[in-house]
C-alpha cells in the first residue's frame, strides 16, 4: 500500500471533480419559466467554484466497498444542494453576513435576500425530489429507501441543521468543550457522515461496516471543521474563496478561541488520522480515499 505520487493524486482529484461537477449538472434545473430568477439563482450557487468535497467522498466510500451501479449518482447531487442550501443559509445576514463564497458575491448580495432564502429552500426540497430518482433506477432495491432516510436525518433536527441553530443561538457567547464539539459533529459533520454512509449503504456494506465509516466520517468532519476556523484565522480570501475573519467579525467563540491555533492544528492531524486508523479496520480500502483525507490536513481552500 505505497503511497500514491503527489502528481498523480492532483490529477485523479481534478478528474473525479470535473467528473462529479457534470453528474450534478444533468439534475440541475433550466432556466426558464415565470420562476427563471430562482431558477438562475439555484445554478448561480451551485455551478461556479467549491470543492464538490461531499460527493467526492460519497463516490469514494461507494468505490471502496465495490459499488459499480450508477444508483449513487442522484445522491451524490441531492447531497451537494443540501449542502450548497446551507451556504447560501449561513451566508445571509441573519446568520453569518458574509458576502463572498466560492469566489464570487454571494447569492443574497446577487439577488437580494427574499430570493437567496427561496433559493436554499428550493435547493433543499429539489435534493429530494433528485434522491427519489434513485427508486426508479432501482426499484427493488432495498438500500436506497435506507440511503434516503440517512440523507433526510444527517441534514434535519438532529443533523445540520439542528447543529446551526446550536451556532447561532450561542454566538457571542462562551461554549463549553462539550457544546463546542456537539455544533461541529453535527452542522459540519453530519453531513460528512451522511455522504460516507450513504456511499457505504448503496454498495452493500453490512450494517457494522455503516457504523465504522460513520466514526471515521464523523473524525473527518471535526477536522474539516477545525480547519476551517484556523483558515478564517490564517487563510487568504483569494484561495478561500470567501472572507477571512468572518468568525471574529460575528464574536464567535471556536475551536481556534478555545484552544489556540498550535492545538487546533495539531488536532486537525489527529483526528484526521484517527479517520484513517477507522478506515483501516475495514476489509476493503481505497487508497485514493486515504490521500484524501490526509491532503485536507493541509488543505489552504
Ligand atoms: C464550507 O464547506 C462549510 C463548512 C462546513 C466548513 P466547504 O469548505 O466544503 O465548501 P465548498 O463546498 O468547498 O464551497
Ligand atoms: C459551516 O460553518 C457550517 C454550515 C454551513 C452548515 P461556517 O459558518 O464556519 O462555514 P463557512 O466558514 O461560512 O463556510
Ligand atoms: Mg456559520
Ligand atoms: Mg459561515
Ligand atoms: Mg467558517
Amino acid at each position: 500500500m505505497g503511497m500514491v505520487d503527489l502528481t498523480s493524486f492532483d490529477s485523479q482529484m481534478k478528474k473525479r471533480v470535473t467528473e462529479i461537477k457534470s453528474i450534478i449538472q444533468n439534475y440541475l434545473p433550466e432556466e426558464e419559466g415565470f420562476q427563471k430568477t430562482l431558477l438562475e439563482a439555484v445554478n448561480y450557487s451551485m455551478l461556479v467554484g467549491g470543492k464538490k468535497l461531499r460527493p467526492l467522498l460519497m463516490q469514494q466510500t461507494f468505490v471502496m466497498f465495490g459499488g459499480k451501479s450508477a444508483v449513487v449518482q442522484p445522491f451524490m447531487a441531492a447531497m451537494e444542494m443540501i449542502h450548497t442550501h446551507s451556504l447560501i443559509h449561513d451566508d445571509l445576514p441573519a446568520m453569518d453576513n458574509d458576502e463572498y463564497r466560492r469566489g464570487r458575491k454571494t447569492t443574497h448580495v446577487v439577488y437580494g435576500e427574499a430570493m437567496a432564502i427561496l433559493a436554499g429552500d428550493a435547493l433543499l426540497n429539489h435534493a429530494y425530489e433528485t434522491a427519489a430518482r434513485a427508486f426508479e433506477m432501482e426499484p427493488d432495491n432495498p438500500r436506497v429507501g435506507k440511503a434516503f432516510q440517512v440523507l433526510a436525518s444527517k441534514t434535519g433536527l438532529y443533523g445540520m441543521i439542528g447543529g446551526q441553530s446550536v451556532d447561532v443561538e450561542y454566538v457571542d457567547q462562551p461554549l463549553t468543550e462539550e457544546q463546542l464539539y456537539f455544533i461541529y459533529r453535527l452542522k459540519t459533520g453530519a453531513l460528512i457522515e451522511g455522504s460516507m454512509m450513504i456511499g457505504a449503504i448503496l454498495a452493500g456494506a453490512s450494517e457494522e461496516e455503516v457504523g465504522k465509516i460513520e466514526l471515521a466520517a464523523r473524525n473527518v468532519g471535526l477536522a474539516f471543521q477545525i480547519q476551517d476556523d484556523i483558515l478564517d484565522v490564517i487563510g487568504e480570501q483569494e484561495t478561500l474563496g470567501k472572507p477571512v475573519k468572518s468568525d471574529e467579525k460575528n464574536k464567535k467563540t471556536t475551536y481556534v478561541t478555545v484552544k489556540g491555533l498550535e492545538k487546533a492544528q495539531e488536532d486537525v492531524a489527529y483526528y484526521s488520522q484517527e479517520a484513517i486508523r477507522i478506515l483501516d479496520e475495514l476489509p476493503c480500502e481505497n487508497e485514493f480515499l486515504r490521500e484524501l483525507i490526509l491532503n485536507l490536513i493541509h488543505r489552504s481552500a
